[in-house]
């Protein structure tokens, strides 16, 4: 089953205005082939989202939020509809991320909420699941990552708007990525969890890895069976660096043929 790759980069808290040039940059970069067939999506903050949409106007660059609301409208201070992200010009939300679950309580309910309304606000909901070092060295990781599935992945919204990320909490960040092994074997565990929540269907599904993604690791990385893309933090912040993972897909797919 052919599934298009993604490379989103989540900019978490960082980037002003100034900061836009880079999206100018990448923008530039994709429409000049440096991704070949993949898709590229970059997530700033929300105060970028319109300026962003606009820069990427008219090429194959997406703009995506980083989070949402899991009600449609009302009185939640603080808070974006996914509606309004819809609005602005967004076309994906990140939902689930560890920082979110650590920093907000976020639980799996709530994240599967939020990625129902997204959905039937037309968003493509990235949902993200992953284990902590301790987690995982008490083998406990499938477990654990099989859970978050279960209970944060809406069953009943279909497939054409989930993209699920695989982001070890161990790897954000630290510069420690897992053996290729480990990925392969994760990545295939995620398959068979969603040909199981949705059948054939579960076969289109992409699956990302996140957590230290560099431009040196990239091809690696996303050469790994059933990685369909990345999710990409620090290194989204410069063009030139995000791009350079992108890049890993052009040359996986000459050598892939
Ligand atoms: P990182 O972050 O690439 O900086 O490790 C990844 C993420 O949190 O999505």
């Amino acid at each position: 089953m052919a599934r298009r790759s993604l490379v989103a980069g989540n900019w978490k808290m960082n980037g002003l205005r100034c900061d836009l040039a880079e999206i100018r940059e990448i923008r530039e970069m994709v429409e000049a082939g440096h991704a070949g067939a993949a898709e590229v999506l970059i997530c700033p903050p929300s105060t970028l989202i319109r300026e962003a949409v606009t820069i990427a106007q008219g090429s194959r660059l997406e703009i995506g939020g980083q989070n949402c609301h899991h009600l449609e409208s009302g009185a939640h201070t603080g808070d974006l509809a996914p509606s309004m992200l819809v609005d602005a010009g967004a076309r994906y939300v990140i939902l689930g991320h560890s920082e979110r679950r650590a920093d907000h309580g976020e639980t799996n309910v709530l994240v599967r909420r939020k990625a129902s309304t997204a959905m039937a606000a037309g968003l493509t909901a990235i949902i993200c699941v992953g284990e902590t070092k301790e987690e995982r060295d008490a083998g406990r990781a499938q477990s654990v990552v099989g859970r978050q599935i279960h209970g944060s992945v809406p069953a009943d919204h279909g497939v054409d708007r989930l993209v699920l990320a695989y982001e070890p909490i161990w790897a954000i960040g630290t510069g420690v990525t897992p053996t290729t092994h480990d990925v392969a074997v994760m990545h295939a565990f995620l398959r068979r969890e969603l040909n199981e929540l949705f059948g054939e269907a579960g076969s289109t599904v992409r699956v990302l890895y996140g957590g230290s993604v560099k431009p040196g690791n990239a091809v690696t990385l996303m050469g790994i069976a059933d990685v369909d893309g990345a999710l990409v933090g620090g290194a989204s912040l410069t063009a030139g660096d995000f791009m350079g993972i992108a890049a890993a897909y052009r040359s996986l797919a000459s050598v892939q043929g």
